[in-house]
């Protein structure tokens, strides 16, 4: 006997948790997007012994539940992401960003963010990058902070564990091999790579995590579901702690080009961003201050 497939959610209940995901997080579930709420949102229903969506919604009203509502945003953010991913822009940072960065910081600190770094691929990568030239980083302090919205990102973040089907994914044998060790069916990044970053759960309209001044900043594919005051702000937070000479890395899709007059094209390294001051006096206060 084939049994019935589950109703459709009502729209109401799609509302409220379309609502939900934008008022916690600014991330709009676009019409495109919102065919896998139901799949996404399998495991928590489970979790949570509810039938299905309208359930689901209804719990959330009534009970005013954080973990519910925690688990919800969790399980409806898009965390897609890869070890190296768009390969031109690591190789990018190596080559040549990084080592201008090396050239010019006199006072020998590097202070990378990963913003919305999701399950830490990014910031693993530049570790990894880092790692490779460590002996040319004697004698500097070296920061990565990670941040992402998603609990559940960050503590797998954290745990530095991955899949196989998430290593095979731009993650060079090689590298798979000198970084992570095989735990189980798993691999996991190795206690030297762990120990470079510090990964925090935060929310970039409610930042806690960065402080000071950052010299690269990677922000990418995360401003693609935001509307445009959102990216507004979130480009303000960027440019509030980007050193005078950071250089900023958005996803192949965003640009600052009309959202942004704090940041233009980098000079140097195309597909990248640099601080732009309204004014020369601007950019010499701005250095002046960074000492
Ligand atoms: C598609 S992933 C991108 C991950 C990584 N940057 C990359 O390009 O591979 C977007 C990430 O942005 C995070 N995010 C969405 N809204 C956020 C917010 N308001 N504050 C912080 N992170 C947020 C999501 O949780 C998700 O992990």
């Amino acid at each position: 006997m084939v049994s019935a497939a589950p109703a459709p959610p009502s729209q109401g209940a799609t509302r409220i948790l379309t609502g939900l995901l934008e008022a916690r997080t600014g991330q709009v579930l676009s019409e495109n997007r919102a065919w896998r709420t139901e799949t996404a949102l399998r495991p928590v229903m489970r979790t949570h012994g509810l039938a299905d969506i309208d359930a689901l919604a209804a719990k959330l009203v009534s009970a005013r539940d954080p973990r519910l509502e925690e688990d919800v945003v969790n399980a409806l953010l898009n965390n897609e992401s890869s070890f190296f991913r768009d390969l031109q822009v690591f190789d990018m940072l190596y080559r040549d960003v990084l080592p201008q960065l090396r050239d010019t910081k006199r006072d020998r600190v590097l202070r990378v963010w990963s913003a919305g770094c999701s399950t830490g691929q990014e910031a693993y990568s530049i570790a990894i990058q880092l790692r490779k030239t460590m002996a040319l980083w004697r004698d500097w302090r070296i920061e990565i902070l990670a941040t992402d919205i998603s609990t559940a990102a960050i503590d797998q973040a954290r745990s530095g564990a991955f899949s196989q089907i998430d290593v095979q994914r731009g993650l060079a044998i090689g590298d798979l091999l000198k970084w992570f060790e095989p735990v189980g069916d798993d691999w996991k990044a190795n206690d030297e790579l762990r120990q470079m970053i510090d990964f925090r759960a935060d929310n970039l309209f409610t930042p806690k995590a960065p402080t000071g001044l950052y010299d690269l900043i990677l922000c990418r594919n995360v401003l693609l579901y935001f509307n445009a005051d959102r990216r507004k702000s979130v480009f303000d937070l960027l440019a509030h702690h980007a050193h005078p000479q950071a250089v900023l890395f958005l996803g192949a899709g965003e640009t600052v080009i009309g959202q942004s007059d704090d940041f233009q094209a980098h000079p140097t390294f195309r597909g990248a961003y640099a601080r732009r001051f309204a004014s020369v006096a601007g950019a010499a206060g701005a250095l002046r201050n960074v000492g």
